[in-house]
């Protein structure tokens, strides 16, 4: 049976579980197959699947086009599009026509945006409007130029207390639930205590409700490093190395057959 946001909120405060993000329908095949609650069609789309330096440079269109992918085959999981770089920054109107879009032509369950108290209006509008919203806060990768790096947020007590409102806030507004990118551990079970949604953790530590990762960081699939939070669990990029050395080889040395055509 097809997850819904109502089973999310529910697993608030019980067994830890896990997320992690898809692109295609490859990788959300594989997601499916081991039956995850929910799965992220991230912006880090951008860098994972496009070859983008940042997420800003992510359009609507790519990830429509990418989160249809997901949708075709994904049965079970609550897909969940994220809203790109300033497809709601501008204006709450904008925000709702474009949470719309990934609604209607993508058929995404629901949508994640990046902000805390600064999105507290536009999370009202799209819940009231039965757009059901996953909050994002801490490190916001949107906004990594104003951020000055990738980089733990909430260290200092300013920062701490300002993190706080913003998963108070976002509760308050309606999200189902609220991811906590790259903050302190203690941060996180503070607010993983505070507020009644679940809490999705990334390099945040243990004290969360569960954990997302980028399928590409888990599985080792990429030749650079992923980041200091990862814990690595395969080096695929290592074995599809070695595996396409193979496939080459063995048509050069001619011990590669083709089945004889006839
Ligand atoms: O874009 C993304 O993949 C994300 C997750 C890392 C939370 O926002």
């Amino acid at each position: 049976m097809k997850k819904t946001i109502l089973d999310i909120k529910k697993m608030k405060g019980g067994k830890p579980w896990s997320m992690l993000t898809a692109y295609d329908a490859l990788s959300a095949s594989w997601i499916e197959g081991v039956d995850f609650p929910a799965i992220l069609v991230g912006d880090s789309l951008g860098m994972t699947t496009l070859g983008y330096n940042s997420t800003l440079p992510v359009t609507m269109n790519e990830m429509i086009h990418h989160t249809s992918a997901v949708t075709r085959v994904v049965e079970k999981s609550l897909v969940i599009a994220d809203m790109p770089f300033m497809s709601y920054q501008d204006s709450i109107e904008n925000g709702l026509f474009n949470a719309g879009r990934f609604i209607k032509e993508s058929n995404a369950d629901a949508v994640k945006v990046e902000g805390g108290v600064i999105r507290s209006v536009l999370i009202k509008t799209l819940v009231k409007n039965g757009i059901p919203v996953l909050a994002h806060i801490g490190l916001t990768p949107q906004s990594i130029k104003e951020l000055g790096g990738y980089r733990i947020h909430g260290v200092d007590k300013e920062e701490r207390k300002k993190i706080l409102e913003d998963a108070i806030a976002v509760q308050n507004a309606g999200a189902f639930a609220v991811v906590l990118e790259c903050i302190p551990d203690a941060l996180s079970e503070e607010i993983t205590n505070t507020v009644s949604i679940p809490t999705i953790g990334i390099g945040a530590g243990p004290s969360v409700d569960a954990q997302i990762l980028v399928i590409s960081d888990l599985l080792g699939l990429s030749s650079t490093k992923p980041p200091s939070f990862v814990k690595p669990f395969a080096n695929l990029y290592n074995e599809i190395e070695e595996t396409l050395k193979k496939f080459k080889e063995s048509v050069e040395n001619r011990s590669y057959h083709h089945k004889k055509r006839g």
